[in-house]
């Protein structure tokens, strides 16, 4: 039977999907349903829990598409918005998928027509689904559960009620996040369990199944007082970003009304002291990792990121610096993967540098974006944001010692010398630092990236002769 005739009489194909979130077997389901020509009307695509049974009548075997049929056509776009829609709630989103699958194979541009009404739903799909992700970072709450098998020790649950089918997809987030704690996060669509080991899933939970208090709680209050900085209250904003509708799930949101009754008076008594109170200066590059990624000194910390502690030998005698992290240091959690990364490592190569000997780090630890639709763009550091970082780096400089920093751009010089430097005055020269080390100041290389032709290669040379004489002042220093 050809497709034609499909249509011709009227059949029906039904597509049961084994979970709500499975982008993978609609995809493989929706190509072959594009190669056999079957139009959007012709499918009903039923979740689990769905009403299958409506279409029963007129339920036919998958088609199998023909030897010759045309490869579909996706492009990327349309790929990264359909894996975040399929995690929303809408029964619909299927079927949505579909239809703009299938007219993507005569109109390849479509995704790019602002005004198409499927490209604006799925758009919106994709919206409220990062939305809710974000949502469930930001606010789930473990709470400690006394488990009365020793071998088991501390457990910590958390309640949390998502709008969307999100669950599996953030489980590597909570993984990473809270790798060595044993956790459940129950939610009323399924649930999550992690053992420091593996993850497993189960059934759907129900609010009483989870804790509701413990001395947690006053952690966590006692975390969120500290963190919360009066001067930058909001209360509008913050509302917006914290629905009420959360606030029961968290110990913190208790705190609030008295938090921002007391906002003047602590936000009076910070200006005063001018400065941020840290704690003890961590003495072990291990400590200052786990202390990083519970900063929240500066806004840069509260954004979804991850911080990125440095990495190599720990008494280098080389220490290389950096701006932050950037998209993808945020996202594998090392330093200097990316592209400039990858350019720094060309040219420290070039000129026999090692990486490998160095301990690479960054002034700021936290990749500080703006969200422009899926991406997130760089922004620069500001001067305060750097000055609150230098805690780390000193902190990192007093256990590696160094010989000689290598500083690149002016975040990373302002990270060292706590003040703003003109990189084309300084470069090339040693700067005497307090402790009897050197700094060594030279462009960033993600400045090389931007630029091109002649330009790119005179600044290249420059970057290589920096780097040559940090190479031979290391010689000497060793
Ligand atoms: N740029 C930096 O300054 N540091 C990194 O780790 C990556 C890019």
């Amino acid at each position: 039977m050809t497709a034609l005739q499909h249509v011709k009489l009227g059949t029906y194909y039904v597509v049961h999907l084994p979970e709500a979130d499975d982008f993978d077997f609609w995809r493989e389901r929706a190509r072959a349903l594009v190669q056999c020509d079957v139009p959007p009307d012709r499918i009903a695509w039923v979740e689990p829990g769905g009403s299958g049974d409506l279409f029963a009548h007129g339920e036919r075997r998958m088609p199998v598409p023909p030897m010759d049929a045309k490869p579909v056509r996706a492009n990327r776009r349309f790929v990264s918005l359909a894996r975040n829609a399929i995690l929303h709630s809408d029964p619909e989103r299927f079927a949505l998928l579909y239809r703009l699958l299938w007219r993507l194979q005569s109109n390849p541009r479509m995704m790019e027509d602002k005004a198409d009404l499927d490209v604006r739903r799925v758009e919106e799909l994709d919206k409220n689904v990062r939305r809710d992700s974000h949502k469930m970072h930001a606010f789930v709450r473990f709470r400690l559960v006394e488990s009365e098998d020793e071998e088991v020790g501390e457990h910590y649950v958390a309640w949390f009620e998502p709008e969307h089918h999100i669950l599996r997809a953030n489980a590597g987030f909570f993984m990473r996040r809270f790798s060595n704690m044993r956790w459940s996060i129950l939610t009323p669509r399924g649930s999550l369990h992690w053992d420091t080991q593996t993850m497993s899933e189960g059934p759907p939970a129900e609010r009483h199944d989870a804790p509701g208090g413990d001395p947690m709680e006053d952690l966590w209050r006692t975390y969120y007082a500290s963190i919360f900085n009066p001067a930058r209250l909001k209360i509008g904003a913050m509302l917006k970003e914290m629905p009420k509708k959360y606030w029961k799930n968290m110990p913190e949101a208790a705190l609030i009304p008295d938090l921002i009754a007391g906002a003047q008076g602590r936000e009076a008594k910070m200006v005063e002291k001018g400065a941020l109170e840290f704690e003890e200066r961590p003495d072990t590059l291990a400590a200052i990792d786990k202390a990083i990624h519970g900063c929240r000194k500066c806004p840069i910390g509260q954004l979804n990121n991850h911080a990125v502690m440095g990495e190599g030998p720990q008494n280098a005698a080389l220490m290389i610096v950096g701006e932050q992290p950037g998209d993808q240091e945020d996202q594998t959690g090392r330093p200097f993967v990316g592209p400039a990364g990858q350019l720094l490592d060309a040219h420290l190569e070039k000129v026999g540098i090692d990486r490998r000997a160095a301990y690479v780090t960054n002034a700021v630890k936290h990749f500080k974006y703006v969200q422009r639709g899926k991406r997130r763009l760089h922004q620069n550091p500001g001067a305060k944001e750097i000055d609150t970082c230098r805690w780390w780096i000193e902190s990192e400089r007093a256990i590696v010692k160094p010989k000689l920093v290598l500083a690149m751009g002016a975040s990373a010089a302002r990270g060292m010398l706590g003040k703003t430097v003109s990189i084309s005055r300084v470069r090339g020269a040693p700067i005497p630092l307090e402790d009897g080390s050197e700094l060594w100041v030279t462009a960033h290389p993600s400045y090389l990236l931007r630029l091109d032709g002649p330009a790119r290669e005179e600044q290249a040379r420059l970057f290589d002769a920096d780097l040559a004489a940090v190479r031979a002042r290391l010689e000497e220093l060793v």
